[in-house]
C-alpha cells in the first residue's frame, strides 16, 4: 500500500513538472489560468494614462513596488536562473499581452516562477493600474 502511495506521488510529481514546463513554453504564452484568460482580456485599465499616472507608475517600479530589483532600470530583467523577468521592451510581447492579464499577474503572481504577487502586498489596486501604464512606455519604438 505505501509502495503504491509513493508511486502515484511520484508520477503525480512529474506530470506536474510536466505541466509547469509546457506552460511556460515561450514568453508569450499566457501567463493566466486559461478558463480566465478571455474575461480578463475584456478588463481595460480603469484609469486614463495621463503624464501623472505614468509618473506615479514610475515612482512605483523603482520604488516600493521592487519591480526593478528583477526587471532592471530599462525593463529588459535581470539575467537570473529559472524563469527570466519579462522584457519590457519586446514589441510583440506588448501588443500580445493586455493590461486585464498583467492586473491578474500583479495579484497571484507568475505561478512556478520568481514573479511574486505585488497587488494587495505591497501596493494597491490604483498603483497596480498605475505601473502597468508605465510598463508599456518600456516598449522599443521601432
Ligand atoms: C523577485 C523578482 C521580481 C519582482 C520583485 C517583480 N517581478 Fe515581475 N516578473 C518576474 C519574473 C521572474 C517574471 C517572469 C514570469 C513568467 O515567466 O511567467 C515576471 C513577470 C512579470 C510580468 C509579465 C507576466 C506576463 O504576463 O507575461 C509583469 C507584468 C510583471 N512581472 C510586473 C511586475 C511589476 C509591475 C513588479 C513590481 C510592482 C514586478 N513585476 C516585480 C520577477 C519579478
Amino acid at each position: 500500500m505505501q509502495k503504491t502511495i509513493f508511486w502515484v506521488s511520484l508520477v503525480g510529481l512529474f506530470l506536474q513538472w510536466d505541466n509547469v514546463g509546457a506552460f511556460h513554453d515561450d514568453v508569450y504564452q499566457p501567463r493566466v489560468p486559461i478558463e480566465l484568460i478571455e474575461e480578463l482580456q475584456d478588463i481595460d485599465n480603469p484609469y486614463p494614462a495621463t503624464p501623472e499616472r505614468i509618473e506615479l507608475g514610475k515612482q512605483i517600479f523603482y520604488g516600493k513596488g521592487l519591480c526593478v530589483t528583477c526587471h532592471s532600470e530599462n525593463g529588459k530583467g535581470l539575467k537570473r536562473p529559472g524563469h527570466p523577468p519579462r522584457d519590457f521592451t519586446d514589441k510583440k510581447w506588448q501588443e500580445i499581452r493586455t493590461d486585464g492579464e498583467m492586473m491578474w499577474v500583479l495579484r497571484n503572481g507568475s505561478p512556478g516562477t520568481e514573479m511574486p504577487v505585488r497587488v494587495g502586498k505591497v501596493i494597491n489596486e490604483e498603483e497596480g493600474w498605475s505601473v502597468i501604464h508605465f510598463i508599456r512606455t518600456l516598449m522599443d519604438k521601432e
